[in-house]
């Protein structure tokens, strides 16, 4: 994981908290009202995979408990994990491709209803993601998977020699050696393993990308408000297709990449289709980045640009994230995939409590406020969403009275606990299990395991009920506040 050379270690800073009637005046808890966006409070969870789908992406009982989990908290929204739509395997990670995966959904639907009383709106985050294999093994790779060409030859001077023979040649070449010999694109999938880009337009499916995708969507949309959910969240950020058009780095020459309305051209086709599927009545925005952060990457002033396109094309929020992309990702080890969170953009996505100077609450707020502004000088009113390291009271009262944004989100904080929503509203702030930013959640949802947090998932172990870790050895979800007992 990168971290900051500076490794300055910081500890969670909540401030103060308010009592019960200060928190009834405050901002946060007002209701918002924008178009089809009702919400009962300023207060949102956003999407966050916990890997508790079956192996074909159907809803398991383990979604709807962690899901109800969140809801018992009251959130004003809380958007379901990313969701893939398309049909076909993608391991345990929910989908929505197909009308079959809908009763699914609604359970989760019902149980969110149920456990907040109606209070809490339920969005769902539709995600399409490009292949990417493991990182193979080198004498694999070399004398199996790589497909050889002349250019190999003329590289090792073995003209005219058998297959067998440049293989056997190229497993005994040094790494740096093979760095001479293999285009960059075959070392990188030597050495991090292979990954589709939205730029291979010598692949059909990805150069049809534009004219599969707002089909796909629109389907998913479509399925999605079937399953009773009050919106839907495009996923147009960290390292996934949508946010792959949008990135600088998007040099296709088709009219759907390098100029900025290039790459905004798939994403707004796009929205207009979800937004024919379902209707001006169903809430439709999206979360995109503020910042790539990366090198080459698209900063603030072109996320400004397509947040003000977004908005003027008519959607009803958008929720900012910053970084998490595979192109400054670290090597992950032989057989595991990269993981678009180790490097500084991952940083930047997930700040960990050792950090610089600025510290890890609050990174994406100077850009939100830009991105915000550049929408309101033109005078549209979407409301805009803005998370990372929020977890206290007065951080986030703040973010709302000084317009940086219209909505607050709590992540990481809202996975430690549920509760801080009521718990703060009620005047119960400092009984607030206070997110220490250690990414404990991060390492599991790297390692594709249940994801729980490490200041309650080995608490009360021996509770009568409690559904457990597949090796049962943490609980899936928080106990209950107030407590039972
Ligand atoms: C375990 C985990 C899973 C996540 N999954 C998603 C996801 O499915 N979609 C998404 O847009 N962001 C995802 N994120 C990023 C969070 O939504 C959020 O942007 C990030 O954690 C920063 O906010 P925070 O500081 O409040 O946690 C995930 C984060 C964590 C910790």
């Amino acid at each position: 994981m990168w971290r900051p050379a500076q490794k300055i270690k910081w500890k969670p800073q909540p401030g103060e908290w308010p009592t019960a009637d200060e928190a009834a005046r405050a901002r946060l808890f007002s209701p918002l009202d924008v178009g089809p966006l009702h919400l009962r409070t300023r207060t949102w969870v956003p999407a966050m995979v916990p890997w508790r789908a079956t192996d074909d992406g159907f809803v398991t009982q383990d979604n709807v408990d962690w899901y109800a989990r969140f809801a018992a908290g009251r959130p004003g929204a809380l958007v379901l994990e990313a969701t893939g739509i398309r049909d076909i395997a993608s391991g345990p990670l929910l989908r929505i491709g197909h009308a079959r995966f809908i009763p699914g959904l609604r359970r989760i639907v019902d149980a969110v209803r149920e456990a907040s009383a109606g209070q809490t709106r339920l969005f769902i985050q539709l995600i399409d993601f490009l292949s990417i294999r493991r990182r193979p093994d080198p004498q694999k790779f070399l004398g199996r998977y790589l497909r050889l060409t002349d250019r190999h030859r003329a590289a090792l001077a073995m003209h005219g020699a058998s297959d067998t023979t440049v293989r056997e040649q190229l497993q005994r070449l040094a790494p740096d050696e093979l760095a001479q010999v293999l285009t960059p694109r075959e070392l990188e999938n030597l050495t991090m393993g292979e990954r589709e880009r939205v730029t291979d337009l010598h692949l059909p499916h990805i150069r049809a990308l534009p004219q599969v995708l707002p089909g796909l969507f629109a389907t998913a949309a479509r399925h999605a408000r079937e399953a009773g959910f009050d919106g839907i969240e495009l996923h147009y950020a960290h390292a996934y297709t949508m946010a792959s058009f949008l990135s600088a780095v998007n040099d296709r020459d088709d009219g759907y990449g390098r100029s900025l309305d290039g790459r905004l051209r798939l994403p707004l086709e796009v929205y207009q289709a979800v937004r024919a599927a379902v209707g001006d009545d169903c809430v439709v925005g999206c979360r995109y980045l503020a910042d790539e952060c990366i090198r080459g990457g698209s900063g603030v002033d072109e996320a400004a640009h397509f947040g003000l396109a977004f908005a003027r094309a008519g959607m009803d929020f958008l929720s900012l994230s910053r970084g998490g992309k595979f192109d400054d990702a670290q090597q992950p080890d032989i057989g595991w995939a990269a993981y678009p969170y180790t490097g500084r953009s991952g940083y930047e996505c997930m700040p960990h409590h050792v950090s610089d100077a600025q510290g890890p609450f609050g990174r994406n707020v100077q850009a939100a406020t830009t991105i915000r502004n550049a929408i309101r000088a033109q005078g549209l009113c979407t409301p805009v969403v803005v998370a990372g390291g929020v977890h206290g009271f007065a951080q986030a009262e703040a973010l709302l009275a000084d317009g940086h944004a219209d909505v607050v989100g709590f992540a990481r904080q809202s996975l430690a606990d549920p509760d801080w929503f009521t718990k703060v509203r009620s005047g119960h702030g400092s009984a607030v299990d206070l997110c220490i930013y250690a990414n404990y959640c991060e390492a599991l949802d790297e390692k594709h395991e249940e994801v729980t947090c490490k200041l309650w998932d080995r608490v009360a172990l021996d509770e009568p009920g409690i559904r457990k870790t597949r090796d049962g050895k943490r609980r899936l979800t928080p106990r209950p506040w107030p407590p039972k007992d």
